[in-house]
């Protein structure tokens, strides 16, 4: 999908934004007079009266140049982000598959333009990886779409950043629909070394320097699996060299079948998903890259596959994590935070973090506890926390705060180690931050995000969250990164 920002008309459809209000914006109004009237007269029939959704296409007759305007309703004239994004995503739903492939978008301000462009990329995720049987019909004819502003340049360098991110978006969703026999810990490893081509310098490090380093937690999750676990870094350095970086963590199991602690049969198969926060993690990497973002950041993944196997994890093996801290296993599926430990570990041994964010679908409470509507967020600073719902609020991947705090911490002890992997049922998703707590050092400002409830999409789809990856992550911590490091 190619989205460009132009002052003048040239393709053969344009589009109207259209409110509630149903007259006519200036330049369509200029067509109607030209046309007849034929516009205002589509206004008036069916039923379209401008609400976000509805649409109208008048056919123009031959000679007139344009072969089509498409009135598309925006719902009031002073829309916020988040609608102008839907309203991108609806008139790139509504002309994907109409048989043009270039469409002009005409009659809204350059800042709506910016926003509704990045609604129409976001809508245009497709993921046909594993489709052989797609009908031409199936697939869009739409490739082109250009915004007319009064200032291309000026628009074209608003919507760099936003694109950046969307890129990011993309890479996200791809990671988390792929398959889990396609991606798995080496196979995933091979697509973050693929970032060097943006930038990134990519290091993996496999089961032989893991055990080196004595990152034995994460080694046992993975430990039953034919598949090596793998630790992938990547760093994309835009800063002062001297500047310390921001460091990001992210969950990364390939598949989670709870290991000899077995989940149900019954909708296993979205597990493939449990590598949300690692993907989450490659493509904000990739949108520094693409934005070409001044600061440093890392990005650090614990790639596994947790599986039953006659060498697996058993409930009552006690691991000793590479911060010397032992952990008695009580659940097998409660594998998440046995990766991020050892990984948050490696963060502050081999850097000093500014901040550290990790983001996993850790835990199924949260998604009892907030629906698919938000994220939980967890941290030991209220000015980092301040700092991401703001983020969450601007991009549209909104993270609402839990509570830390001893009491909980206290669900942890075990009778044999330092702790055990599970704190009973009752705040299920608060014990398990509060595991991840214990492998943060004083001082180190930090968050956890968890986004089991929101990294693929359950029930309703928003048109510009077409597949069933929502890619949630990129958009929110690259402009995290960007309000808080970057300016
Ligand atoms: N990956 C799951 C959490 C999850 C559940 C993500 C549903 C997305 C949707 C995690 O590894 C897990 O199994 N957590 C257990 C923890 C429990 C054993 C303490 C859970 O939530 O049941
Ligand atoms: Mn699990
Ligand atoms: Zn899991």
């Amino acid at each position: 999908m190619k989205i460009s920002f132009s002052e003048k008309t040239s393709a053969e459809v344009q589009i109207f934004l259209v409110s509630e209000k149903s007259s006519l914006p200036a330049a369509a109004e200029a067509l109607n007079g030209q046309q007849d009237g034929l516009l205002a007269e589509a206004l008036k029939t069916g039923s379209f009266a401008g609400k976000v959704g509805q649409v109208a296409s008048v056919v123009l007759p031959a000679g007139s140049g344009i072969r089509r305007a498409v009135l598309v309703g925006r719902g009031t004239d002073e829309a916020d982000d988040r609608t102008l994004e839907r309203i991108g995503g609806e008139l790139y739903k509504a002309m994907a598959h109409a048989g043009f492939s270039a469409i002009d978008v005409c009659d809204v301000t350059d800042t709506e333009a910016v926003r509704i462009a990045l609604g129409v990329k976001l809508a245009a995720y497709r993921f046909d990886t594993y489709r052989t049987q797609l009908k031409e019909d199936q697939k869009p004819t739409l490739d082109t779409v250009t915004l007319i502003v009064s200032d291309g340049q000026e628009a074209r360098t608003a919507f760099g950043p936003l694109e950046a991110a969307a890129d990011g978006t993309y890479l996200a969703r791809d990671l988390v629909n792929l398959a889990p026999n396609d991606l798995y810990p080496e196979s995933y490893a091979r697509r973050l070394e693929a970032l060097s081509e943006h930038g990134v310098e990519v290091e993996i490090l496999g089961e032989a320097a893991l055990e080196q380093l004595g990152m034995n937690a994460m080694l046992g999750v993975g430990q039953g699996s034919v598949r090596e676990s793998q630790l992938g870094i990547m760093k994309w350095m835009g800063g002062d060299p001297d500047e310390d970086p921001v460091v990001l963590v992210g969950k990364g199991v390939c598949f989670d079948t709870g290991g000899v602690s077995l989940k149900p049969g019954a909708g296993m198969e979205d597990m493939r998903g449990d590598m949300g926060g690692s993907a989450a993690v490659a493509g904000t990497m990739l949108a520094l890259a693409r934005r070409k973002a001044k600061v440093n950041v890392v990005g650090l993944v614990g790639l596994v596959e947790n599986m039953p196997d006659g060498n697996a994890i058993r409930p009552g093996d006690v691991l000793v994590s590479a911060s010397g801290q032992t952990i008695e296993v009580q659940n097998t599926d409660a594998e998440g935070r046995l990766v991020l430990c050892d990984v948050l570990w490696y963060a502050q041994e081999h850097f000093k973090p500014r901040a550290i964010v990790d983001l996993a679908t850790l835990t199924g409470a949260i998604v009892i506890g907030l629906g698919h509507h938000y994220a939980g967020l967890f941290c030991n600073d209220d000015s980092l926390a301040e700092a991401l719902t703001r983020a969450g609020q601007t991009e549209g991947e909104r993270v609402w705060r839990m509570p830390l705090g001893p009491e909980y911490d206290r669900q942890l002890k075990s009778k044999f180690a330092d702790m055990r992997n599970i704190g009973g049922r009752p705040a299920g998703s608060i014990t398990a931050a509060q595991f991840l707590q214990r492998f943060v050092q004083e001082g180190v400002s930090w968050a956890h995000i968890d986004i089991a409830g929101v990294a693929w999409v359950e029930g309703e789809k928003a048109v510009t969250d077409p597949s069933w990856a929502s890619g949630f992550g990129p958009r929110l911590l690259d402009r995290w990164i960007a309000q808080t490091y970057e300016s």
